[in-house]
């Protein structure tokens, strides 16, 4: 961690952050979930504090520890993450995307336990899409100059496949890094490359998940001034 991580130069900022994985209930005890630890989302969340910010983190279920000095808001559902991060981005002076958030939904919550059919072979379950609120809230600023942070977890043609999303997001940021059965998820380690809507690129070497938070800062803060 260098020197410009412990200055403050996120004083006077309100930054918002979403983390972990979305659950969406088919049911009283089933749902459709993710393998988002909500790590990366929470060490963004320290090194906010650490470096002066005003920090409200929008948390899945994780089973983390509130990070100290952090206003924590509790969501389930990819429409409650919605709600949340749209109500504390109003005076955000930027908005953090870490969270996984369901692409689909159940098309129906069944207040009772869904039980099979003999004589049923077709699955008892419809999907609908959830809203995309990465690209909601970058299309739809809350504030002028409001930086916007996404964050791709991909297999295959990683680093394309990041720049088609970057632009179809239109967010300022997108954090770019590999998955796989045994990558990222659940680890306390990252690696990743920072894509820029003005076409920079910033690789992050492996390291811990706060050494990518502070560089994802450290890009937030040069988009203030
Ligand atoms: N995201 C979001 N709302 C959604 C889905 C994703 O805000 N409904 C955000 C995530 O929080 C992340 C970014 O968009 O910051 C990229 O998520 P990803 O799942 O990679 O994007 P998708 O557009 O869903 O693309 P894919 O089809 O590859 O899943
Ligand atoms: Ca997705």
């Amino acid at each position: 961690r260098g020197p410009e991580a412990v200055t403050a130069d996120l004083s006077g900022r309100h930054v918002v952050i979403s983390a972990g994985g979305t659950r969406e209930p088919l049911d009283p005890v089933r749902y459709l979930g993710n393998r988002s630890s909500g790590k990366q989302g929470y060490a963004l969340a320290r090194t906010a504090v650490a470096r002066g910010a005003r920090v409200t983190l929008v948390a899945a279920e994780t089973g983390l520890p509130d990070p100290a000095g952090v206003d924590v808001v509790r969501i389930g559902t990819a429409v409650q993450l919605r709600e949340a991060v749209l109500k504390a981005a109003a005076d955000a002076d930027a908005v953090v995307m870490a969270a996984a958030v369901a692409d689909f939904r159940p098309a129906r919550y069944a207040p009772g336990k869904i039980k099979k059919q003999d004589d049923v072979e077709q699955p008892p379950l419809d999907l609908v899409r959830n809203p995309d609120i990465l690209a909601e809230i970058s299309a739809d600023r809350a504030r002028p100059g409001q930086i916007v942070v996404g964050f791709a977890a991909e297999t295959d043609d990683v680093l394309a496949n990041g720049r088609k999303k970057l632009a179809r997001k239109g967010c300022d940021l997108l954090v770019v890094n590999e998955v796989g059965e045994h990558r990222t998820f659940g680890s306390a380690e990252n690696e990743a490359v920072v894509l820029a809507a003005d076409g920079t690129e910033t690789p992050v070497p492996h390291g811990p998940k706060e050494a990518l938070a502070d560089t994802v800062w450290d890009l937030v803060a040069e988009r203030f001034s």
